[in-house]
C-alpha cells in the first residue's frame, strides 16, 4: 500500500468523523429548541424556538360559566355521563334515547328536559332521578339550547 492510500484513507476517516460529530451536535442542538412555543399552554418551553406541534392546553370548557358552551367539547359530555345510563337503545326509560346530537337535540326542544332538569331534589320527576346535575351544568344546557342547541 502506497502512503498516498493511507493519505487519503485518513481524510476520508476524518470526513466521516466530522460528519458524525457534526450530526450529533445538531441532534442534540434540536433538542433543547423544539417544543411548544406558545406561552398559553400549560407545557410552554420558554428555551423552545420550533414549534413541534406538543403544546397542552388546560381545557377550561364546561367548568366556567361559558355563554356559548360547545355541544362536542361540553354539552354532550354531560348527557353521556348522567342521562345515557338510562336513555340509550335498549334501555330507553320514558321511551326517550340521548345517546346522539339528533336524539338529544330532539329531547331538548320537543321534550321537557329543560323543565325535568330543574326540579326540586325531592321531586321523583327529576331527571336525573334524585341526582341533580350542578348548577353549571344546568346553566350550560340552557345556554347551549337558547343558542339554537348547534352541533358545535
Ligand atoms: C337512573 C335512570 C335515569 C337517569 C340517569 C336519567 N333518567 Fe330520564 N327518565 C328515567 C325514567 C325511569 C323515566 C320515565 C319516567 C318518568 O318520566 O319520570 C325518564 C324520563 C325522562 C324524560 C321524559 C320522557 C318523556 O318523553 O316522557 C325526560 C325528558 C328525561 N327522562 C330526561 C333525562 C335527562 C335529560 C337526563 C340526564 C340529565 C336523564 N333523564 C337521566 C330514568 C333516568
Amino acid at each position: 500500500m502506497s502512503s498516498i492510500e493511507n493519505v487519503s484513507i485518513f481524510y476520508i476517516m476524518k470526513l466521516f468523523y466530522l460528519t458524525f460529530i457534526l450530526f450529533f451536535l445538531s441532534c442534540t442542538y434540536n433538542e433543547y429548541t423544539v417544543g411548544c412555543i406558545d406561552s398559553s399552554a400549560i407545557n410552554f418551553n420558554s428555551s423552545a424556538t420550533v414549534d413541534d406541534g406538543s403544546c397542552i392546553y388546560e381545557t377550561i370548557e364546561c367548568t366556567t360559566l361559558d355563554e356559548f358552551p360547545r355541544y362536542e367539547l361540553c354539552i354532550q359530555q354531560i348527557f353521556s355521563e348522567s342521562c345515557v345510563g338510562c336513555h340509550q337503545y335498549g334501555n330507553a326509560n320514558g321511551g326517550l334515547q340521548l345517546s346522539t346530537y339528533d336524539q338529544i337535540r330532539e329531547a331538548v326542544i320537543n321534550n321537557d328536559v329543560l323543565n325535568r332538569i330543574v326540579l326540586d331534589d325531592n321531586n321523583p320527576l327529576l331527571m336525573p332521578q334524585g341526582n341533580k346535575l350542578s348548577d353549571l351544568q344546568i346553566y350550560l344546557i340552557q345556554q347551549w339550547v337558547s343558542n339554537g342547541a348547534l352541533n358545535d
